[in-house]
Formats: C-alpha cells, sequence, structure tokens
C-alpha cells in the first residue's frame, strides 16, 4: 500500500506512512491564478494500492473537489484500488431535507466519492452513521473517542462526568464515561432550521462541584458548547473541559467557549492547527493495517 496525503491532510498522511513504515506518493498541488484546483501525481500508479488521506474541513468546497480529483485521476492512471481516507466529512450535517427543496448535500457527496472510483471509505466519528449507508463500497467509521478520553485521563480527569451538548452527542458521551467512569448527561438541543438558533431544554445535571467533560463531534461556531457550559457553570459545575473529535473552529468559536468558562479544549488533527491536538494516526493505521 502507499499513502497519498491529500493537501488538507498533508503531515497526518505522511505520519501515517511513516508509522505504517510504506512510501508515500507525491503529488503536486498548486491554484491556478483563477483559483480552480490542480493536482498532478508525479509517480507511476499503475497496479498500486492507494490510501488518499483527505479532510474535507474549510476550505470544504475545494477540499471535497481535490478529493474527488485524486481519486479519479488515481484510477484513471492505473491504480489496482483507492482507499479513501477522510477523517473529517464535510457536509454529513446536511442529511435530509430539512425545508422543501434543500439539497441533501450528504448523499450528494457520497454519490460524487463513489462515482469517482473510490474502492473503499473510512472516516472518523462520521457525524450521522446512518448516512454510511448510503454507500455501495464498504466503509469504516473509526472513533477517535478513546485517544481523546484517554489522553484527558493522563491530565487528571478521571471520574469527570461525560457531557453531551445534545442527543447526537450521547453516544460519544457513553463511549467516553467508558474510560472516564463519572457518569454521563445529555442536553435536548433543538435548531432553527432557517436562523440556525439554538434552543436549549433544561434538565438537572449531577455535576455540582465536579469536573466535567463537554464531548462532541464537530465544534463549528462554538455556539453548541458554550450554551452547554452556561448550563454546567449554572449547576455549579467546578471545572468543564471541552474535547472534540473535529475541531473546526470557524473565526471567534475559540474564544467564544474560553469565555463561556472553559478550562482548555482538546482535539484531534483531523483538523489541523486548530486546537491542543491528539494525532488520529493510529486509528487509521490500524484501519489500514488490514488492507496491506
Ligand atoms: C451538531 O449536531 C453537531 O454535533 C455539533 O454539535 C454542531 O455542529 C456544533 O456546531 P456549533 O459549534 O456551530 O454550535
Amino acid at each position: 500500500m502507499y499513502i497519498v496525503p491529500g493537501l488538507a491532510s498533508l503531515s497526518l498522511g505522511q505520519e501515517i506512512a511513516d508509522q505504517l513504515k510504506v512510501d508515500t506518493i507525491l503529488v503536486e498541488y498548486k491554484n491556478f491564478p483563477d483559483g480552480e484546483s490542480y493536482i498532478r501525481f508525479t509517480e507511476n500508479l499503475e497496479g498500486k494500492d492507494l490510501a488518499i488521506i483527505q479532510s474535507t474541513g474549510p476550505p470544504q468546497d475545494t477540499h471535497t473537489i481535490q478529493l474527488l480529483f485524486l481519486i479519479k485521476t488515481a484510477k484513471e492512471l492505473g491504480a489496482k484500488s483507492v482507499t479513501a481516507v477522510t477523517p473529517y466529512f464535510a457536509y454529513a450535517r446536511q442529511m435530509r431535507r430539512a425545508r422543501p427543496g434543500e439539497c441533501v448535500s450528504a448523499k450528494g457527496t457520497i454519490e460524487l466519492i463513489e462515482s469517482a472510483g473510490a474502492d473503499r471509505f473510512i472516516t472518523v466519528n462520521i457525524h450521522a452513521t446512518e448516512i454510511l449507508d448510503w454507500f455501495n463500497i464498504p466503509t469504516e467509521n473509526l472513533s477517535a473517542v478513546p485517544l481523546l478520553t484517554n489522553y484527558l485521563t493522563q491530565e487528571g480527569l478521571d471520574g469527570a462526568f461525560a457531557f453531551a451538548p445534545d442527543d447526537g452527542a450521547l453516544g460519544l458521551a457513553k463511549e467516553a464515561d467508558k474510560i472516564l467512569k463519572g457518569g454521563y448527561g445529555w442536553l435536548q438541543k433543538e435548531r432553527d432550521v432557517v436562523t440556525g438558533e439554538l434552543d436549549i431544554c433544561e434538565k438537572n445535571f449531577d455535576v455540582k462541584d465536579r469536573e466535567v467533560v463537554v464531548i462532541d463531534d464537530i465544534i463549528s461556531t462554538g455556539a453548541t458548547t458554550q450554551a452547554a457550559i452556561n448550563v454546567l457553570k449554572k449547576q455549579k459545575a467546578s471545572k468543564v473541559y471541552v474535547a472534540v473529535v473535529h475541531p473546526i473552529f470557524v473565526e471567534g468559536a475559540f474564544e467564544r467557549i474560553m469565555s463561556a468558562g472553559a478550562e482548555g479544549i482538546v482535539g484531534t488533527n483531523s483538523i489541523p492547527d486548530k486546537v491542543n491536538s491528539i494525532s488520529i494516526a493510529p486509528i487509521i493505521c490500524k484501519a489500514l493495517k488490514k488492507l496491506i
């Protein structure tokens, strides 16, 4: 197997190749003056099994089109198989037609990946596992929660309460609780489909004078996390930490969360260079090893 580090995941791709002790295939990337993406494989691909590592975080459209070009070109140039490793899979949240006429972007993106020629798809904590059913190729959804939670226990947070800021993250909180062992809870959150505004239904939790870890798959604006911290602080949690798999962090998100009273934030390098980060290379290597 050869690793193709995509432009959005260059250092993660290299780390995966180093850990697997396999070669990388170098790709020339550039942008034309008008902004179009250019890619060129610099080596012969014939008969090779490739794993293309490319998250599709911001700018999502550019990173998605690069992923599609990489897959399609690799197949045209004779690669025997292409595994698309997309740790953060953009558009997964647009998985239903909430308002008439909306594009179900998650489905469209999946169809594009398949029609580009991917033979297999690997991702990390996809926003909703149901959408994997739309793939016709084999898929694998890895979890970074044990990596994040083990880090937190090393930081002395064993026994902390695992908290999901919405019911979609409940599975993550339960998984974190298996390691933290301090119990778990979740908030009921509704988002206005037009304005995006949040409506939180408050409940009481066993958090008074306790350390709490808010855990979510994605932090974008930070509004969801901020709302969770506000509830926890109101209920007198002693310290609140934040763990996130995909730290998108649009402008101002970090400050928003810290000013709500978080002690610290830990994320993974599925989206590089955003927060104190834990590498997901080991779980991806484990999945790829099965294919070697
Ligand atoms: C939504 O269901 C996700 O799990 C996250 O909670 C959400 O995407 C976070 O977005 P934001 O940071 O903008 O509130």
